[in-house]
């Protein structure tokens, strides 16, 4: 499969807009942690839109309770969920499936992964995604066991390989590869040699690379960019 890399001038606006697109098509959509994606979840809860017929999922969280300010799920409440709730009232609101991340990182994974089977497994219509500097995505780190991992949809991760230092549950490569469009989402000079290593022109699968697995799975990549993160591309 081809991945496309798209350098625009604002990812979280293009990000948004997908998103809004794939909830007024009631579509299966996962959301992505971290820090970036915030000012894209903003945006998007202010758009016109419909939330109703979508169910929202998670790539990863951190085993954390749901209102920790580390919780993946609380990013995604403050930015997204309650600003909507607000707008569109209960009835207008997305499901969401968040990782119970605070029963710890394999009691967590093993009821995300229940989640995930009793609902089909869904195929996610969009799924966002990060990047570390590292080249990490989700919570699947550089030369992790989590990487070989085939068979389930969702692991514990013991050791977060970055901060904030806490176990994890995160999809496996397996549980990413069931999304039909996959969105990585990466802005900042600090991001441009991972996204190079990961999706440049010279990129092999590289279990050091973590987001350079994904591409031979997946059945389609967006790389969302801003300028400096596209630095290192050739
Ligand atoms: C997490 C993530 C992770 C994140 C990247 C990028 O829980 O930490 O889901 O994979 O997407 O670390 O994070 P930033 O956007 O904060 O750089």
């Amino acid at each position: 499969m081809t991945v496309t890399l798209e350098v625009v001038p604002d990812p979280a606006a293009v990000c948004a807009e997908l998103l809004v697109e794939a909830a007024g098509a009631g579509g299966d959509i996962v959301l992505t942690g971290g820090s970036t994606p915030r000012a894209a979840y903003e945006r998007a809860a202010r758009a016109p839109g419909d939330w109703s017929g979508a169910t929202l999922w998670f790539g990863d969280d951190r085993c954390v309770p749901p209102d920790h300010e580390d919780s993946n799920y609380a990013m995604a409440r403050k930015a997204l969920l309650d600003p909507l709730r607000e707008r569109v009232g209960d009835a207008g609101s997305p499901a969401v499936m968040r990782i119970p991340g605070e029963l710890g990182p394999h009691q967590g994974a093993d009821a995300y992964e229940h989640e995930l089977r009793s609902a089909g497994p869904p195929r996610f219509d969009l799924l966002l995604l990060g990047l570390g500097p590292d080249a990490h995505t989700a919570s699947l780190f550089p030369d992790q066991e989590s990487l070989l991992e085939r068979s389930r949809l969702a692991v514990g991760v013991e050791h977060a390989g970055l901060t904030p230092f806490v176990p994890r549950v995160t999809l496996t490569l397996s549980g990413l590869a069931l999304g039909r469009h996959i969105v990585f989402l990466v802005t900042g000079e600090s991001k441009a040699a991972a996204v190079a290593a990961a999706f440049g022109p010279e990129a092999e699968p590289d279990p050091h690379v973590p987001a350079s697995l994904l591409p031979s799975l997946a059945e389609s990549i967006t790389v969302l960019l801003d300028s400096p993160a596209a630095g290192a591309l050739a």
